[in-house]
């Protein structure tokens, strides 16, 4: 026989509702949406995210504004502001120490500090690390600034004490080789834009960006393991890379990202999760290999490497 059903009025929210008359939400008279809307009183261990915004944080493609400030465009490969945000913001509480051992002008130093969170920074280059320094002056960012080589982080930052990394690493000696004009003579036939390569970033030997492709996999490599000892248990890093190519010397793709996996679990990190960082609507589609048999992709995405130092 059909339960009876009756209708009745929610003593939290007033709404008319209906419900069957020996169950625990009539006896409580309470409706569908009030029934159940307990305050979550589980602590939140890693963020400070409600679950809506946990949920709401756990996409596997991405996008960021392609914002860019003027030392930003200067350096010329530095990643969104709001990507380093949305990663600050999963992988740590307010209070927490970030580090970035290849920070650049200090995009995510500035990210850390706008969420209230203190901040680590490494650059080897004396021009970028002197426009952090200035970004740190001027809007008085809680963090500290190591003009040194990564290799040598053990020498400024404890062992067990940083709770996040976010970083992107120096392409080996991508920026030198790659040429961005390869298919640059199609443009008129296809209404695509072309390619401006960003300039290297120094002269210096210890410069990963002035390394061959398999000696800057050794040198990140190295800062991978320093960068597991800084790390608390059971904390995370993001490392944000993108795939490439070398076709001047006949390479048609270079697994970057595969690398830096191999590098992470080398140190003695687990692979936790990628995110795809979606980059098309930013950048401008070129003609390659048209037309002859070698077609290739326009690759218009990052990936955001997640590791976790488990113990
Ligand atoms: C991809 S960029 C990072 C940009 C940064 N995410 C930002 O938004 O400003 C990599 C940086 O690593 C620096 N770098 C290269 N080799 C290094 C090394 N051995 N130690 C520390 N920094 C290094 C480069 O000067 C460059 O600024």
């Amino acid at each position: 026989m059909d339960q009876q059903k009756a209708k009745f009025i929610c003593s939290k929210c007033g709404a008319e509702t209906d419900a069957d008359v020996d169950t625990e939400r009539y006896k409580k008279r309470l409706c569908r949406n009030c029934f159940g809307k307990k305050k979550d009183t589980r602590v939140n261990q890693l963020n400070d995210l409600t679950g809506a915004e946990w949920a709401r944080h756990s996409k596997s493609i991405e996008s960021y504004p392609d914002t860019r400030t003027q030392n930003q465009k200067e350096h010329g490969a530095c990643f969104p502001k709001a990507l380093a945000r949305h990663q600050i913001e999963i992988y740590t509480q307010e209070g927490d120490v970030v580090l970035d051992p290849f920070v650049g002008v200090g995009t995510t130093m500035q990210a850390a500090h706008e969420l209230g969170r203190k901040s680590l920074g490494i650059e080897l280059n004396p021009r970028f690390a002197q426009m952090c320094r200035d970004e740190i002056a001027e809007k008085g960012i809680e963090g500290e600034l190591f003009e040194d080589d990564a290799e040598n982080m053990l020498a400024h930052i404890a062992r067990d004490s940083v709770d996040f990394i976010l970083t992107s690493p120096p392409y080996a000696n991508l920026l030198k080789t790659i040429n961005g004009n390869f298919a640059y003579k199609w443009r008129e036939l296809s209404e695509i834009n072309p390619i401006k390569n960003p300039a290297p970033y120094s002269l210096d030997g210890r410069d990963i960006g002035n390394m061959e492709y398999g000696e800057g996999i050794a040198a990140i490599s190295g800062v991978m393991k320093k960068c597991h000892a800084v790390q608390k248990a059971g904390t995370y890093a993001v490392w944000v890379v993108k795939d490439f190519r070398d076709l001047k010397r006949g390479v048609p793709y270079i697994d970057f990202h595969g690398d830096i996996i191999r590098c992470a679990e080398e140190a003695g990190y687990t692979l936790w999760d990628i995110r795809i960082y979606d980059q098309t609507n930013f950048r401008p589609l070129v003609c390659l290999g048209y037309p002859s048999r070698n077609f290739y992709l326009n690759i218009g995405h990052s990936y955001l490497l997640v590791f976790k130092k488990m113990r």
